[in-house]
């Protein structure tokens, strides 16, 4: 068979193990499955290319020799780097490296725009010469570099290595506005008007928009950090098709095409969840650190239970809710979370899980937690479900969840997460709040559940505390 032939053969099937890979990957039952069928498509794809693609011998000689050595060169440094990366990976980590890695993609990308120009203006470029075709190029270096430098600070910003205030500009907004301008007249006059200059034009846009990259991404902070990571993704998946588009590339079009819609369904998604609109993400300012509710405090009595008495209120109820939250995740408590879910069920208790969207650090970060748990998937519930059975529970379980259970996004318009969809865990008879410390969550806010005449505290960290639980229930 024809080298071309095989070459698009090994694109095709790429293209349906990408969109089955996804598929699979939206039930936890399925998707370290899909994952995996997803990885073998992109290695077809990649070894194809290297092997079949036409370009690999269009040179000769030397040349072509250096080249292909530094391509294997950087295919092995990389690989070698992304599989220790995610190898070693911390769960509560991922978002930082699903950010770091997005942005190289963003980068990659950029950087190929900028060999396409420099091929442009030296009359050898893939995309011809067409207005189109420039445009193309253009938005790909602009997108690319956003993604780039973006992706970078939300993994500083994630990373806790700078905090959000400091790298905010007075009016931020109007100065963003001003280079957004800039970059699209930029675009326009490296098009229309710029002609032999064209070249260093179009380094100075690349600049320009690595600076905006960070820019964008500055004033951006606290929970919505997921939102960015997302936006920034659906970015470089277009930005990869874009490239698809310049280099003919199907595989690099439908995979640029796949990430650039399902970052941007995420994104949708993610902002349905919190009741935000994707403007106000991404101009507003939401859960900084320094973010305070504006509520009168109330009666801020502290109310603590023994991890005996609370033993003894799980063992004799009849209906227990667990709201599993980020605490949960840092502790790695999943396990003996299940160990007491099983144990309280062989006692008669009826145990159910209530899943915030966006509780955890990732989308469906509970759900991927309880699976590792084996935790069955009919006892989890989302937000709508779970908020009509809560109200129904004997008592809730918060096991290191916050943000997601504060009273304030639906009572209190002067908090800055006023209007989102939280667990309603106060409709219950009682609240039992597992945590070590009475300190904030993720969007730094003060939680009255806390102060809830309904709720005792449990303090400690999840997994001892749960242990003590288990313990505690097996000796009644
Ligand atoms: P958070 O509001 O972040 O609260 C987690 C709580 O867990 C903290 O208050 C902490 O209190 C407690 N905790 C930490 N380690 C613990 C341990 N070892 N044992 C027991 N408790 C521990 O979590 P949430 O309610 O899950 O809400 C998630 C937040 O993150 C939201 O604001 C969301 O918007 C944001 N966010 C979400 C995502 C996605 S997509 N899921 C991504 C990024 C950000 P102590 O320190 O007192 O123990």
């Amino acid at each position: 068979m024809n080298a071309t032939y095989l070459l698009d053969l090994l694109y095709l099937i790429a293209a349906i193990t990408f969109v089955v890979g996804l598929k699979m990957l939206s039930h936890p039952d399925t998707a370290r499955r899909g994952n995996q069928v997803a990885a073998v498509g992109m290695t077809l794809a990649v070894l194809g290319t290297l092997l079949l693609h036409p370009s690999a011998d269009r040179e000769m000689g030397d040349a072509r020799t250096m080249k292909l050595l530094l391509l294997y060169a950087a295919l092995a440094i990389g690989g070698a780097i992304g599989w220790i990366a995610a190898y070693r990976v911390k769960m509560t980590s991922m978002p930082q490296m699903v950010s770091l890695f997005n942005g190289l993609g963003g980068g990659c990308a950029a950087l190929l725009a900028v060999a396409e120009l420099k091929l442009q203006h030296d009359g050898f470029g893939h995309a011809g010469i067409s207005y189109g075709a420039m445009i193309l190029v253009l938005f790909t270096m602009f997108f690319g570099s956003v993604s780039f430098t973006g992706s970078l600070l939300a993994y500083a910003k994630l990373e806790d290595l700078v905090k959000d205030s400091a790298i905010t500009l007075p009016r931020h907004s109007v100065v963003n506005m001003i280079l957004l301008a800039g970059i699209l007249g930029l675009i326009a006059y490296i098009t229309f008007g710029a002609g032999e200059n064209g070249m260093m034009w179009g380094l100075i846009l690349f600049g320009i928009s690595l600076v905006y990259g960070f820019m964008f991404v500055a004033p951006i902070g606290g929970a919505d950090m997921p939102v960015v990571i997302s936006v920034l993704n659906s970015f470089t998946g277009l930005t990869a098709a874009a490239a698809g588009i310049i280099y003919e590339n199907l595989i690099m079009l439908v995979g640029g095409i796949l990430v650039g819609a399902s970052g941007s369904i995420l994104t949708i998604l993610m902002c349905k969840a919190m009741n935000r609109s994707i403007m106000n993400v991404l101009v507003g300012s939401f859960g900084g650190s320094s973010a305070a509710s504006t509520k009168n405090a109330g009666d801020q009595t502290v109310r603590e239970i023994s991890v005996n008495d609370a033993a003894v209120l799980l063992n004799y109820s009849g209906s227990v809710m667990i709201v599993p939250g980020y605490g949960l995740a840092v502790a790695q408590a999943q396990k003996i979370c299940k160990e007491l879910d099983e144990l309280l069920e062989s006692n008669g208790v009826d145990v159910k899980y209530a899943i915030h969207p966006v509780a955890g650090r990732m989308p469906g970060h509970m759900n991927v937690l309880l699976a590792e748990a084996d935790v069955p998937y009919p006892k989890l519930f989302d937000l709508e479900e779970a908020n009509d059975l809560l109200a129904k529970s004997d008592v809730v379980i918060v096991v290191g969840a916050n943000d997601v259970v504060n009273p304030a996004a639906k009572d209190d318009p002067g908090s800055p997460i006023y209007g989102m969809p939280v667990l309603e865990v106060w409709e219950s008879k009682n609240v039992i709040v597992m945590k070590r410390s009475m300190k904030s969550g993720y969007a730094g806010i003060e939680n009255e559940l806390f102060f809830h005449p309904k709720t005792k505290m449990l303090f400690g960290d999840a997994k001892d505390t749960l242990q003590k639980l288990v313990s505690e229930v097996k000796s009644l």
